[in-house]
């Protein structure tokens, strides 16, 4: 009889070759890792929200879809709440940021219109991207002059009625470095195309007030921003942000939002608290914007690196094997410092991604970076860019 196991367990030992696999690994060590950049997930304040909202008898599940009966106060008064806050006409609050670009690629490009999304899009773009009925082109990253030349040459042959969609994350995930938004809208204005901009690693650490790098954008009708709430938020959920016709479309059309149940409602009242936290506590944002320049000013010391300028600081080695086992050393050492690999990122720039956050202090910055450094030297491995 055929193992009907067996195509998985090849798959898993081809990965296992390559340096591929991946395990599940319990927390441990000093963190350098998380997404939690405000250290908001352990915030007293956060917490005791939560538990008074459950203590005031909030349940525990929605128990439908909002547009059942899972549609709870907590839930509109976090969308309110935030469409004040990131300045916009309209917000939804879906249950991962993942769900949230998903439903919105997949509800509000039309069958003629076109896509044009950056070459580093997260993987939940793309998995948006694949399942939309919509033609989509690959942009090098942050080439706008690339992306004007699509937009030019798909203009001439386009329909009139349709619409051309622009694709960034406006500070990218595993490179830290930003897009071009400046330029980007004056593309997407001259062209009358709509702007996605997923905001997962810039809400609540860059903008003047912490609204993420489109916060000087904020109301405009072809911006689409959304915010994802397990970052710097420390709770979860994503919540699109956009003109009310785009929102209250998608409370009809979104199948990811129809066809499924709310998030839990004491998920939004964390995403309540936390936003009212940052508008409170403006300081958090200084403390990490000055553990970032304590990162960056190691980075150079040590390793003569410029570094991306953001909390999520690349460091480059190429191959997955030296990768792992630099990452391995590092975490016997007591330092929560990933190897990031293909498919991940492209062949050859497999990285240590290092991250930093309110969990960590200039000191155990300063040590972690001199530990690498040796960890590096007693291994023979220079780093790219070094
Ligand atoms: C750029 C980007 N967008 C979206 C997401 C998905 O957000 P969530 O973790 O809330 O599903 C991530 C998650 O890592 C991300 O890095």
């Amino acid at each position: 009889m055929i193992d009907p196991l067996f195509r998985y367990s090849s798959d898993l030992s081809r990965l296992s070759e390559q340096h591929q696999i991946r395990r599940l690994y319990p927390v441990a060590g000093v963190d350098f890792t998380s997404n939690d950049f405000l250290a908001f997930t352990c915030a007293p304040q956060i917490r005791d929200a939560v538990i008074s909202a459950l203590n005031d008898d909030l349940p525990i599940g929605s128990g439908g879809s909002r547009l059942l009966r899972g549609n709870h106060a907590v839930h509109e008064a976090l969308e309110n709440l935030a469409a004040e806050f990131f300045g916009c006409e309209k917000t939804l609050y879906f249950a991962s940021g993942y769900v949230a670009n998903f439903a919105v690629l997949t509800t509000l490009p039309k069958r003629h219109d076109l896509i044009i999304f950056d070459a580093l899009s997260h993987a939940s773009i793309r998995e948006g991207l694949f399942a939309s009925p919509v033609k989509c082109t690959k942009a090098r990253h942050n080439d706008v002059n690339e992306i004007e030349g699509i937009l030019k040459k798909w203009r001439t042959r386009a329909d009139a009625s349709a619409t051309a969609w622009i694709v960034v994350e406006s500070l990218y995930s595993m490179d830290g470095d930003r897009a071009p938004l400046e330029e980007l809208f004056a593309a997407a204005d001259r062209y009358g195309a709509m702007l996605v901009v997923d905001e997962a690693h810039a809400t609540g650490v860059f903008g003047k007030r912490a609204r993420g790098l489109t916060e000087s954008y904020a109301g405009r009708p072809n911006l689409i921003a959304i915010h994802t709430c397990g970052k710097a938020l420390g709770a979860s959920g994503g919540l699109v942000c956009a003109a009310g016709a785009i929102i209250d479309f998608m409370i009809n059309r979104s199948r990811p939002f129809i066809y499924s149940t709310a998030p839990p409602p004491m998920n939004a009242v964390a995403v309540t608290a936390a936003l009212n936290l940052l508008a409170m506590e403006p300081m958090k944002q200084q403390d990490l914007h000055r553990r970032i320049r304590t990162a960056h000013e190691e980075l150079k010391n040590h390793f003569s690196m410029q570094g991306s300028g953001s909390q999520i600081i690349p460091f480059v080695i190429g191959d997955a094997e030296p990768t792992l086992l630099i990452a391995d050393r590092m975490q016997k050492a007591g330092y929560d410092l990933r190897a990031i690999r293909p498919p991940t990122v492209a062949p050859g720039t497999s990285r240590l991604r290092i991250s930093i956050t309110l969990h960590v202090t200039d000191e155990e910055i300063s040590k972690m970076m001199h530990s690498l450094k040796t960890t590096l030297q007693e291994l023979g491995i220079t780093p790219r860019g070094s």
